[in-house]
């Protein structure tokens, strides 16, 4: 469902976790209090628990810290603001990957940003849906364009995984891993992950859509639908005051240099650091390659990024792709 100005006008009034009445709502609204019942239920739609108290009003279950581009604007590095060609924040998107991968097609620049409130069809790895509930969580995509093909990039989404690690430890949060190719870690769940979408001629040039989701306050009734195990950092600090305005402006003022660097660094420049925060090295592991699963103990990455297994007769195979699971998840 679309978010409509009202609507956004509701959830800004609310967002001080406050109870408002249901009068100062239908003023906003200009219908009826009884109206206001009926289409409070936007909230609990978009991923927002609400409760409605007679003689009280409404409140939400959490205080909300919407996403403010001047805000996250204010805490950018110079470098970070230079490669910004557009930055846009949406209320209610399918997708930002979808939508910046639709944006290249009409020949949008590098250097777009967008980052949504909710998205009503977030996505995953391997057609996963990714739980993209309102105001909770970072949902942004960013746009690229390079001048190789690619091949060129392969290693680009682990170099993010990288930059995300770094802006998360600047935001105070420690305990991180990385499990290969591209989820972000904190005590053996998940916290975020990256989706690279490429698009382009082999010999080049191509662009990405790099996107992040990462887990600010994730509420439980909408992450029910989730089949591994996860966590957000409200979980991982014990705090439920985290900024998720200084947390973008951190992701951007890491991501965005590395982004534009890679086609001169390559993964070689991040490897060292990837290898610190694998949470895979030494493990148990299988990988499943279209449901066939590789056993084996799990021997790191190799310098392009691919995932090495010590199999059970000894050999070690280098896997390009595929889905790992371990300690039993
Ligand atoms: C994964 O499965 O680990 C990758 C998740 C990537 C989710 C992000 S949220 C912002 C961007 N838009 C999407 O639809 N997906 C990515």
């Amino acid at each position: 469902m679309a978010i409509s100005d009202k609507q956004k006008q509701i959830i800004s009034l609310l967002a001080d976790g406050q109870f408002h009445s249901g009068t100062e709502l239908s003023d906003v609204l200009g219908v009826s209090r009884s109206a206001i019942w009926k289409q409070s239920h936007f909230l609990t739609a978009v991923g927002l628990p609400f409760s409605a108290v007679s003689g009280k009003g409404y409140r939400l279950e959490r205080p909300l810290e919407l996403l403010d581009r001047q805000c996250i604007e204010q805490s950018l590095s110079a470098k970070a603001k230079n490669l910004i060609s557009s930055f846009e924040i949406h209320q209610q998107i399918d997708s930002t990957n979808s939508y910046l991968m639709e944006r290249a097609k009409d020949g949008a620049p590098s250097g777009i940003l967008c980052f949504a409130e909710h998205q009503s069809a977030g996505k995953g790895r391997r057609g996963r849906q990714w739980v993209s509930p309102y105001g909770s969580n970072i949902y942004l995509s960013m746009l690229w364009r390079f001048q190789q093909g690619p091949a060129a990039i392969s290693g680009l989404s682990l170099a993010i995984g990288v930059a995300v690690i770094r802006a998360l430890k600047q935001f105070g949060v420690e305990d991180l891993g990385l499990k290969w190719p591209n989820d972000i870690y904190s005590q053996g769940k998940k916290l975020g992950g990256i989706l690279v979408e490429v698009s382009g001629e082999t010999d080049g040039p191509c662009l990405a859509v790099i996107g992040l989701g990462l887990n600010v306050f994730l509420p439980e009734p909408e992450a029910a639908s989730i089949t591994q195990a996860w966590t957000d950092l409200s979980k991982i600090s014990g705090r439920d005051d985290l900024s998720r305005n200084e947390l973008a402006a951190n992701v951007l003022n890491e991501c965005l240099p590395v982004i534009a660097e890679f086609e001169s660094t390559g993964l070689k420049a991040y490897l060292d650091e990837w290898r610190d925060y694998d949470c895979l090295k030494q493990k148990a592991a299988t990988l499943y390659i279209a449901n066939q699963p590789f056993d084996g103990i799990v021997q790191g990455i190799d310098d392009n990024g691919m995932l090495l297994i010590e199999r059970p007769d000894g050999q070690v195979q280098t896997f390009a792709s595929g889905e790992v699971s371990f300690n039993g998840e």
